[in-house]
């Protein structure tokens, strides 16, 4: 007889229907479900700049390249992570950018989930929120994440139904009211997931603002930098205002490489946890409590495809290949909003369909209902995520007219 006592947890959503979809022989299928980059073909793209770092690591050869690192990660890896997040320039750094780093510890995660959960159960212990606030909707992972850190959850309104837009006031009102000092703010960076809604800079410095006057802790999810606009610098803006605008405020970031490098199943990553000025004696004691964590749990991070990053951002030359690759994939998402757009507006398919077009980054909330979604799966073998969420990238020139047409029949059909 076990001694366990278990009980069925849902599926992760994502994770489901993309099994599901590998498993459907239907030929014309379409997978929207999860944010990971296709070509025009529907295929992955490893990306150029990263088939030419992997042929240099294999010329290079390098005999520790299966050894431990330290616990913190790849001691070379951490300052190019922070300084791609930051604005550091990496080449060069004045007195004053020296200050500003030795408010910055950072130490390598797991990919940016492991980053997201090496935050929560830090601040869980060290700092005891009482409440840490996810926006509504939020990445699903982000409930799961906080919830095993034992942080109890409640949420900000981001998205308003009726204009399918970002709802700023109620965010505002929300946080203003019934935020209290010490609660965590989740914030996503850019590419906001799953509505594709970014604050404006207006807005962010009001946001911002609203933290600092009631002291609630800032914690930003930045998984698709360089990837929403095509820009590193411009995806991190928000990031980058907190810190040399505010500097008076402590925060942490979550830092991916899993979008903005498609190196998604290799797991690169970096937590940062951000001092106030003056407070700069702490760093050290913050990375040795974070590798206390990281230690208790896995060790450290893997190396292989934190090698690719460190090849590429050690390289001017493949730096700028790197750029180049990011607007691929940001203007290739661009142009299928577009044409998804485009073919609805054509079809007459009933409704208001501009938002595809204004949002940003992987996803575009459709505004489709469960049925709707569930339809679309069902008659046409189209996968999406029941809030509506469809990730672009999945949308080819092949394939955008069949969505199309599927949408338009489910939207006339399905109420
Ligand atoms: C997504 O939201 O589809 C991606 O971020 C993949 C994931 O880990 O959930």
């Amino acid at each position: 007889m076990t001694v366990l006592t278990v009980a069925p947890v849902p599926p992760d959503e994502i994770f489901a229907l993309t099994r599901a979809y590998n498993n459907d022989d239907y030929p014309q299928k379409v997978n929207l479900s999860a944010g990971v980059y296709r070509t025009n073909d529907g295929e992955p793209w490893p990306l150029p700049v990263v088939q030419e770092a992997e042929k240099q690591l294999r010329e290079d050869n390098n005999i520790f390249r299966h050894e431990y690192t330290a616990i913190e990660g790849d001691i070379a890896f951490l300052p190019l992570a922070r300084d791609l997040m930051f604005g550091f320039d990496s080449q060069a750094s004045s007195e004053k950018d020296a200050a500003t780093k030795a408010r910055i510890g950072t130490v390598q995660t797991v990919a940016g989930t492991g980053a997201n959960h090496l935050g929560a159960i830090f601040l869980a212990r060290h700092m005891k929120p009482r409440t840490v606030w996810l926006s509504n909707p939020s990445w699903a992972n982000h409930l799961t994440i906080w919830e095993l850190a034992g942080v109890p959850r409640k949420t900000y309104p981001y998205y308003s139904a009726a204009t399918r837009s970002f709802d700023f006031r109620g965010m505002m009102s929300t946080l203003e009211s019934e935020a209290e000092e010490g609660d965590v703010v989740l914030l996503h960076a850019c590419a906001h997931n799953p509505t594709g809604l970014d604050p404006s800079k207006e807005q962010w410095k009001s946001i911002i603002d609203l933290c600092e006057r009631k002291s609630l802790f800032p914690f930003f999810d930045s998984a698709y930098q360089g990837f929403a606009s095509g820009s590193a610098d411009e995806d991190a803006w928000a990031v980058r205002y907190v810190l040399n605008e505010k500097p008076q405020m402590e925060m942490c970031v979550a830092q991916s490489f899993s979008k903005n490098f498609g190196l998604y199943g290799q797991r690169v990553g970096a937590f940062h946890y951000v001092l106030n000025d003056g407070a700069q004696d702490l760093r050290d004691t913050v990375v040795v409590n974070l590798c206390h964590l990281i230690r208790g749990e896995y060790s450290m991070g893997p190396t292989a495809g934190c090698s690719i990053v460190k090849k590429v951002l050690t390289s001017p030359e493949l730096t700028a290949q790197w750029y180049d690759d990011l607007k691929t994939m940001s203007s290739r998402i661009i142009s299928m909003r577009q044409a998804l757009y485009d073919e609805l507006v054509r079809l007459g398919t009933p409704g208001t369909w501009k938002h595809i077009i204004e949002q940003n980054g992987m996803f575009s909330y459709t505004g489709l209902t469960p049925l709707q979604v569930y339809a679309l799966k069902d008659k046409y073998h189209i996968y999406l995520l029941k809030s509506g969420r469809a990730s672009i990238s999945g949308l080819s020139p092949k394939n955008v007219t069949y969505v199309a047409r599927a949408i338009d029949k489910v939207v006339r059909n399905f109420n």
